[in-house]
């Protein structure tokens, strides 16, 4: 029987060895060459799946190698050792049934479990010298699905070229990265939108239409994404210019006249008309029929947006010519 068929007696062994807090742990076995490195397999450590912590380049000449839970290497924390002249496995108080050691020092741990999280130490002893080994520490991190993020947001209803928007992405974090979408479509780099800290926070110095709509916050890790609820952003603007339809001018005594006025605005503008400086009528549809030389003048259409608290106006001037009959316009009168 080799010395590790007495669990007890390692606490003679002379550790040697470091630990690094990286997952991927690399430990130098002198004076051989090669570097001992332990790896999770999957790296993803999910509760109620299997993990492998796999062992690679295992030295040469080996009389076994112990598992321990934890960083103390005391009989308490022995999981379990092989010793490789009996090739038997030698288990300790702290293994569980869910725990498998192989020959070749891997150990795998089966539907692992919130009390699977922690580090593991592995031994290896020489063969010759059992009183020198190297020693390994390896983290099991299990693996924490990202929230479902959220937007926060300091103005929800923003005036055009007025409002600075600040959307924040929570929670922030410095372990995930973030993107953003717009109305579905992933928010195109513009020097107008600066994304400091990780694209967590995203600023439209002021807002513009077409940054109107839906907006919604993803979530990444290394694995992927998750999306949140989307936001919408009613940005207030306008009214812009109007237009008057159609815009000829001239018109015959008798025929009707049929106006119609449009401007872009949110919300919607109120309309109104007026000829010659007095009000007309309110509405965006001007219809006046049979109109005759006296409805010459100066059309106005005027829009309002109170939200914006902006006015904007559009004229035409109208031109009304004496009855018909008197053949100045040929082609036109299809009698
Ligand atoms: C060790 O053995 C296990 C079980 O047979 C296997 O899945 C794993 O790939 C082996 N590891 C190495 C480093 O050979
Ligand atoms: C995994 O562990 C959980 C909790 O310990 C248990 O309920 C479940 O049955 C186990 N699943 C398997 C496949 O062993
Ligand atoms: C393995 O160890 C034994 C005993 O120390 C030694 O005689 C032998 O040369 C070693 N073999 C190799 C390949 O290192
Ligand atoms: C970021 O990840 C580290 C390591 O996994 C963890 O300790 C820390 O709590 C995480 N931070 C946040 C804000 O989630
Ligand atoms: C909105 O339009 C401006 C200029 O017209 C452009 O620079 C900006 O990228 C656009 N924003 C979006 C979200 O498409």
């Amino acid at each position: 029987m080799g010395p590790l068929s007495a669990p007890p007696c390692t606490q003679r062994l002379t550790w040697k060895g470091f630990l690094l807090t990286a997952s991927l742990l690399n430990f130098w076995n002198p004076p051989a060459s090669a570097q001992v490195m332990i790896e999770a397999q999957p790296p993803k450590i999910s509760e109620g799946k299997d993990v492998l912590l796999f062992v690679h380049n295992l030295p040469q000449n080996l009389s076994g190698y112990i598992w321990y839970r934890g960083q103390a290497t005391d009989i308490y924390h022995y999981i379990a050792s092989y010793v490789v002249d009996n090739d038997i496995i030698i288990y300790g108080p702290a293994y569980t049934e869910r725990k498998t050691v192989y020959s070749n020092a891997s150990l795998l741990i089966q539907n692992v479990t919130r009390e699977d999280a922690g580090s593991y130490t592995l031994h290896i002893i020489k063969r010759g010298d059992e009183t020198t080994g190297v020693t390994g520490h390896f983290t099991v991190t299990l693996y924490q699905k990202p929230p479902k993020p959220y937007i926060t947001i300091n103005n929800l209803n923003p005036r055009q070229n007025k409002d600075v928007l600040a959307f924040t992405c929570e929670p922030q974090s410095e372990n995930y990265t973030y993107r953003w979408w717009l109305n579905g479509q992933s928010l195109p780099v513009s020097p107008r939108v600066k994304r400091p800290i990780e694209n967590s926070i995203l600023i439209l110095p002021s807002v513009m239409k077409n940054e109107t709509g839906a907006y919604q916050c993803e979530i990444r890790d290394r694995y992927g994404g998750i999306h949140g609820d989307p936001v919408t952003l009613n940005a207030l603007y306008g009214p812009d210019l109007p237009s008057i339809y159609p815009s000829f001018a001239h018109y015959r005594s008798g025929e009707n006249l049929y106006l119609s006025c449009f401007t872009d605005s949110n919300p919607p503008a109120e309309y109104s008309w007026t000829i010659n400086g007095k009000f007309q009528q309110s509405g965006q549809k001007l219809f006046i029929s049979q109109i005759t030389t006296k409805h010459s003048g100066l059309y106005a259409c005027s829009v309002r947006n109170s939200a914006t608290g902006r006015r904007n106006s559009k004229s035409m001037r109208v031109k009304v010519s004496a009855p018909s009959g008197t053949g100045h316009l040929p082609g036109i009168n299809p009698f």
